[in-house]
């Protein structure tokens, strides 16, 4: 197959202006993968550390940046039996390698994806994987939380909080969120149970016991919020394993550790039934085309994002 396609391009590793498109050859699905023509590309804070630091090195020649894909399936390789060519599927496939998300066209594992969500347009769709995969992993394997029990969830209104705020109440959890004081409406109306406004008040103050913490914004983030869990209380760390509390008189009694997204055909699905049942919406922060990927990287490295950045890749 000769066939080529456009796809975003980092020159080197650096600022948003390294992006740069490029035509290069379509991918080629090999034994149980398939081929989908991508229609949108979710944008996560991953894409852009990976374009500024490089990420983990797991890449492929060309790099192509992006994860999250809602899009049509083309072709399918040898013994692929879950779709056919013309299904709308979603997922995040390969991760932590390089999946290629910002392109036309991506190959992955079957099983790295699932039915797209009937009710969710490509652009909604393809802002659900990667954060609500993560949400989903921490609150029910990392953190093992149960109905009645009560989470902390921090950096509330971003891509992976205002999933898991949504997915903690579906649980049953009792949800406390840290975001600034303008997005709280947005967040009661997901289910949280309580706001605390990080700007004006200091969560250790305003919250404690609570089983589990996810922390998405780092730095000094996990060290506090060993102050705020009960005994055998788990921290659930996202940003860096650097961010990890050391182990010391402030974790005796704790659980912490740091925790990877892994691609996960039944959290799909269950964040599918999620969607279905009205128990999960996915909040759109900006639509940009796919040409304007540095753009979307400006917007996502902000830290300031409400719910998802998408890329527009096909009508
Ligand atoms: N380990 C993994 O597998 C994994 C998976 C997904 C994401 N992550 C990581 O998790 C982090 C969050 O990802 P994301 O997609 O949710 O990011 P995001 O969408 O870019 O988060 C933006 C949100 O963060 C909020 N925020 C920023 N600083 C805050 C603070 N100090 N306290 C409370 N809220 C704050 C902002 O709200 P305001 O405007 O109100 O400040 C904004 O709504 C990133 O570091 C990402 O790399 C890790």
């Amino acid at each position: 197959m000769n066939e080529t396609m456009r796809a975003i391009s980092p020159r080197t590793w650096g600022d948003p202006d390294v992006l740069t498109l490029i035509e290069t050859p379509r991918p080629v699905p090999g034994p149980t993968e398939i081929l989908v023509r991508v229609h949108a590309a979710g944008v996560n804070p991953t894409d852009w550390k990976s374009r500024r630091y490089g990420g983990l090195g797991l890449w492929n020649d060309p790099v192509i940046l992006g994860y999250d894909v809602s899009g049509v399936v083309e072709a399918v390789g040898v013994g692929v039996t879950l779709f056919r060519p013309g299904d709308e599927v979603f997922g995040m496939p390969r991760f932590p390698h390089q999946a290629g998300a910002y392109a036309e066209f991506v190959t992955g594992p079957a099983r790295h994806f699932a039915p797209k969500p009937a009710a969710l347009d490509h652009v909604r769709a393809a802002a659900l994987p990667l954060a609500g995969l993560t949400a989903l992993q921490a609150l029910t394997e990392a953190a093992a939380l149960r109905a009645g029990q009560r989470v902390l969830i921090h950096a509330a209104a971003g891509g992976v909080g205002h999933l898991a705020v949504q997915i903690a109440a579906s649980l049953g959890v009792h949800v406390t969120g840290t975001a600034s004081a303008a997005k709280h409406p947005l967040l009661r109306a997901l289910g949280a149970d309580e706001l605390i406004d990080y700007r004006t008040t200091d969560f250790t103050t305003a919250v404690r016991d609570v089983d589990a913490v996810l922390d998405t914004v780092g730095g000094d983030y996990a060290t506090r919020s060993l102050r705020v869990l009960r005994p055998g209380g788990t921290l659930v760390t996202l940003t860096s394993p650097d961010d990890v509390p050391p182990a010391g008189p402030g974790s005796a009694g704790l659980r912490t550790g740091f925790t990877i997204v892994e691609p996960d055909h039944a959290g799909l699905r269950t964040l599918t039934e999620l969607v279905a049942s009205r128990r999960l919406r996915v909040e759109i922060d900006t639509v940009l085309p796919l040409e304007q990927a540095a753009k979307a990287h400006e917007l996502s490295e902000s830290g300031r994002a409400t719910g998802k950045i998408v890329l527009r890749v096909a009508e």
